[in-house]
């Protein structure tokens, strides 16, 4: 007898195909990284790095690992990679194990208003509970409709916060944002107060390697990413340590390195990383810049779809490849809004807004992306429709099902 563990991945394949994904870190990853990924590198024990590991047989996995960090470095213009996190979670982690004795300050970016858990989320994250931990906010109602990513932020009141708190890290990045990140304002807090900033850019890396958000290289003393969600690659992370970073610890990058690997992690998913080497070329091409740039114009249009059909977004708009709509004024709540879109096949996730009064389970928000629509080949005219349909879901209660199914046809999963 098969194993029913395959009919359920046929079955989960399937509804890949027929269901619109528009969850902003997910998509669709290239055939040749899922060969990677399922190939004999996973057979393969390699614990250390290249040159120096502590079990024989990985002459050929050092050439994999090598390329890989070559093309990182390449990619990004950064003078170290590290490719082995197993995930964006314990790439975070290694930063700060890395650099911060238990107990020392970590100032990130709230959940509700756009962080993630690792930024320093209290009471229930490693980051919360074996740091200290402040966060601050986006100022809501200072947010222009359709302005930029600079206007969410009070850099004064988060410069204070800095200098009362002294972190040590202060954590740049984002899972729900739909604005620009200002590096440089951010550098400049750092700089004054004698913290490193990380730039976790696991969102938004697909749009700064395509050029369509600027890059924090020159800012930053850490970049973490992971490797599944604009990227197209294989579940992972990078952590890479800038020119400025190294100029004010020469030793960040070891520091880095050793947190990985002996600190948190044991042997390196070669085939993981073989993957990501594959992405990595990939990104580097003339047809990713173009992927990415169609990623943003048709979130810009998705979103003016959303706002002329009376739903309200978080800052009013996106400038990258996400949003999140603000469901306070329509009579249903984040869950509710997610549940019934994908009864109709449209797969969303609830999300919390700034100043959200309903729990994390419930929320007042739906976030969404459009990454993945994009890896299928969708621009901004089936935005457009996509964007009516929301309308027909959630306000006119219709079913969009038989709509959405014929669109996935004519898009085909790559
Ligand atoms: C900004 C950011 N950092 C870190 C992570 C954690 O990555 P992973 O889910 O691979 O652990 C995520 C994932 O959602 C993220 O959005």
């Amino acid at each position: 007898m098969t194993d029913p563990i395959f009919d359920l991945i046929s079955q989960e394949e399937k509804r890949q195909k027929e269901t619109l994904m528009m969850i902003p870190s997910e998509n669709y990853t290239y055939p040749e990284v899922r060969k990677a990924v399922g190939s004999v590198l996973m057979h393969k024990y390699a614990e250390g790095y290249p040159g120096k590991r502590y079990y024989q047989g990985n002459r050929i996995i050092d050439q994999i690992e090598n390329l890989a960090i070559e093309r990182a470095k390449k990619l990004f213009n950064v003078p170290h990679a590290n490719v082995q996190p197993y995930s964006g979670s314990p790439a975070n982690a290694a930063v700060y194990f890395g650099l911060l004795e238990p107990g020392e300050t970590i100032m990130g970016l709230a959940l509700a208003h756009g962080g993630h858990l690792t930024h320093g989320h209290p009471k229930v994250t490693f980051a919360g509970k074996y740091f200290r931990s402040v966060q601050y906010e986006i100022e809501v109602p200072r947010v222009p409709r359709g302005d930029g990513g600079t206007n969410c932020f009070d850099f004064e009141k988060i410069r204070e916060m800095a200098l009362e708190n002294k972190p040590k890290i202060i954590v740049v990045g984002t899972t729900s944002f739909p604005r620009t990140l200002p590096w440089k304002e951010f550098s400049q807090i750092a700089e004054e107060v004698g913290a490193y900033l990380l730039a976790d850019i696991s969102h938004i890396v697909g749009l700064v390697v395509g050029g369509v958000h600027p890059s924090p290289v020159p800012y930053a003393d850490v970049i973490m990413s992971t490797t599944q969600k604009s990227l197209r690659g294989p579940r992972g992370a990078l952590l890479m340590v800038t020119d400025k970073g190294l100029k004010k610890d020469s030793e960040m990058a070891k520091k880095i390195d050793k947190a990985v690997f002996p600190g948190l992690q044991g042997g390196p998913h070669m085939h993981s990383i073989a993957g990501i080497a594959i992405t990595l070329e990939k990104a580097s091409q003339p047809e990713f810049k173009e992927y990415a740039g169609q990623v943003v114009k048709n979130a810009k249009v998705l979103s003016r779809t959303l706002v002329e059909n009376g739903f309200e977004l978080v800052t009013g708009g996106t400038d990258n490849h996400l949003m999140v709509i603000d469901l306070r004024n329509s009579g249903v709540n984040g869950k509710e809004a997610a549940e019934k879109l994908e009864e109709e096949g449209i797969v969303t996730n609830k999300n919390a807004v700034p100043n959200d009064l309903n729990p994390p389970s419930v929320t007042s928000g739906v976030r969404i992306g459009t990454p993945a629509l994009t890896t299928r080949g969708m621009k901004e005219e089936e935005m457009k429709e996509i964007g009516e349909m929301f309308k027909e879901v959630l306000i006119e209660k219709k079913s969009v099902i038989n709509k959405v199914k014929e669109l996935c046809q004519r898009f085909p999963v790559p």
